[in-house]
């Protein structure tokens, strides 16, 4: 089968895990291969890099940040993205490269031509066929992640960072509309889920093989 890379984005407690689990189990019922992925994370150097990414004690300046997002990327593209799109598989990945332009690029301020430069070599130009991103305002999604427990490092930033990232994310959108699906993640989650499925069914109707 043509292979199929979909990623999810969008701020704290927009509804990404929650969205791809609902997907993931369509997907299973159909019985549509598929692996299901996050980033941070999703292999055992990117769950270690995941630690120390969200570890509140820790203070990361803005470059080391980026690459230890690098890091594990770099790492899950050749160990779990590139095999699954190889034997012709839905990829499902909880964040990609998007959220290193949102949060690091226009959230910390990093320059957008080094982090796109330095990308295009981590992810060897790997670039989904649909971003679902799931959009809201970030002092909603704080409090809904607030719900989980203790916020991790990210979770904790002052709300004008989560302003900068929201709007980055949306100006990423906005420069790549053949790629994005921006959703309204206050509705419901029944409609958003139907709305992505909507998205997915589309292009997964038109694999061939
Ligand atoms: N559409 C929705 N409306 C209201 N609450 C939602 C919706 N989608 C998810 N939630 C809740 O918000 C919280 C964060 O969802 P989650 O999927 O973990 O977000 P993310 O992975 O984007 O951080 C969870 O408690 C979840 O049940
Ligand atoms: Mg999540």
């Amino acid at each position: 089968m043509t292979p199929l890379f979909l990623t999810f984005e969008g701020p704290e407690g927009a509804g990404k895990s929650t969205q791809l689990r609902r997907l993931a189990a369509r997907l299973e019922e159909l019985g549509i291969a598929h692996t299901l992925t996050r980033e941070p994370g999703g292999t055992p150097l990117g769950t270690r890099v995941r630690e120390v990414l969200l570890d509140p004690a820790l203070d990361i300046d803005a470059l080391p940040e980026f690459l230890l997002y690098s890091a594990s990327r770099a790492q899950l593209v050749r160990e779990v993205l590139r095999p699954a799109l190889s034997r012709g598989e839905v990829v499902l990945c909880d964040r990609y490269a998007d959220s290193s332009l949102a949060y690091q690029g226009a959230g910390r301020g990093l320059d957008p031509t080094l982090l796109r430069l330095l990308t295009a070599e981590v992810t060897g130009g790997l670039t989904p066929n649909l971003t679902v991103l799931l959009d809201l305002d970030p002092v909603l999604g704080l409090s809904r992640a607030a719900e989980r427990g203790q916020p991790d490092r990210l979770e904790q930033a002052d709300l004008a960072f989560h302003g900068r990232v929201r709007r980055g994310f949306l100006d990423l959108a906005a420069g790549e509309p053949g790629r994005f699906l921006v959703l309204d993640a206050t509705r419901d989650e029944a409609e958003v889920s139907a709305a992505i499925w909507a998205a997915v069914g589309e292009r997964l109707a038109t694999r061939t093989g």
